[in-house]
């Protein structure tokens, strides 16, 4: 029988909640794929915070990096904001897990199912079958640059500084993976930064167009503002296939990409190294006005762990199954609280998980 190793992060808010939920389909997957999964859990944000006074530690990083794969929650919440130094934070627990195993290369598909097409922001005739890739660099740029911190004045008064940097083979390097993606999809790949007014973005926009031609010319490549692209996503989304953009513009893009879909707790991630294993997590947040509750959306985590088994651990017939199972899901009315409409069955975390399995189980 084969054996996975899965590293199983829960993290803060809502997080133990959903990755409750994913759970229950690790189970449906070794009970009919002939897998078992060896699972170590682990703490990171604030939660690690308050057992260990640091948001990662070298434990649980070390038992992350010998995973297959990591399946991560969400971190943070008020509880930590501002009582915590900046570099202890939930947040750069997450940070510094991507930094240290280098997981450059973020996959985020914001996929509409058919029977969201309703539920999102946008008429339906602009979202029904959307299906964008985003491809965030996730290692370097503003998130990481040095210097960095706050300062005080000589004259009086403080400064805040990031630094945005990348260099060539930080760009080439997630470039490759977007022309990659884009030839396996719809063949096209926006390239968006600000070019016109950031010097790293003019680079990226270089280089991007040199590997391009050498490499990729069979892919059609478009260079996008993020400004103007963050405009064309609510205005026109399904002109767009890959998106590939920075770590801080890949933040904000994504986040308003999701409500394309429906709901932000409909989008799942993968966060890939160069090799060793792929970080999954949603989108979202922490959600801490809702945790505790039983109310959460646990799909994204649920479509992350599918995104686990395509990209880790080379299970796509059961990733398809899981995908498969969550449409089937929807179709049948369920709705958590998110992504509610009339006419629709509202139910909680745990009922949805239900469902899931439901629609596996039928497959
Ligand atoms: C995301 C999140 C993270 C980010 C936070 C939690 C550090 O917003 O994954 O999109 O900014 O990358
Ligand atoms: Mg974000």
């Amino acid at each position: 029988m084969t054996q996975h190793s899965l590293m199983l992060l829960p993290g803060d808010g809502i997080g133990p909640e959903i990755i409750g939920e994913v759970r229950r389909v690790m189970a449906w997957v070794e009970n009919t794929h002939g897998v078992t999964f060896g699972v170590t859990e682990g703490l990171i944000g604030g939660c690690s915070y308050d057992a260990f006074g640091l948001p990662l530690t070298d434990e649980t990083l070390e038992n992350a990096r010998k995973s297959d794969a990591i399946i991560m929650g969400s971190v943070g919440g008020p509880k930590w904001d501002g009582k915590t130094d900046y570099d202890k934070r939930p947040e750069a627990g997450l940070l510094r897990l991507r930094k240290e195993l280098d997981l450059f290369a973020n996959l985020r598909p914001a996929l509409c199912f058919d029977a969201l097409a309703d539920a999102s922001s946008l008429k339906r005739e602009f979202v029904a079958g959307l299906d964008i890739l985003f491809v965030r660099e996730l290692a370097g740029g503003v998130y990481f640059g040095e210097p960095r911190g706050i300062t005080e004045l000589p004259g009086g008064g403080r400064e805040g500084i990031n630094t945005h940097r990348y260099n060539d083979t930080e760009i080439i390097r997630i470039a490759r993976v977007a022309f990659e993606m884009a030839r396996k999809r719809g063949g096209l790949v926006h390239s968006a930064e600000k070019a016109n007014v950031m010097e790293a973005g003019l680079l990226w926009r270089e280089e991007v167009t040199k590997l391009h031609a050498v490499e990729y010319s069979d892919v059609k490549l478009e260079h996008i503002l993020a400004d103007n692209c963050a405009m064309q996503l609510v205005k026109t989304p399904k002109q767009f296939d890959v998106i590939l953009t920075d770590n801080l513009f890949g933040d904000i893009l994504s986040d308003a990409a999701a409500m394309l879909t429906g709901s932000l707790g409909m989008l799942p991630s993968a966060s890939l190294g160069e090799s060793g294993p792929g970080l999954y997590e949603p989108v979202h947040g922490s959600a801490p006005d809702i945790a505790g509750q039983g109310i959460a959306n646990p799909i994204a985590a649920i479509l992350s762990f599918a995104m686990a088994l395509r990209y880790s651990l080379d299970m796509g017939n059961a990733a398809d199954q899981i995908e498969a199972a969550v449409g089937a899901t929807l179709e049948a009315g369920y709705r958590t609280g998110d992504l509610m409409s009339t006419g629709m069955h509202e139910v909680g975390t745990k009922e949805m998980g239900d469902g899931i399995l439901a629609a596996l189980n039928e497959q």
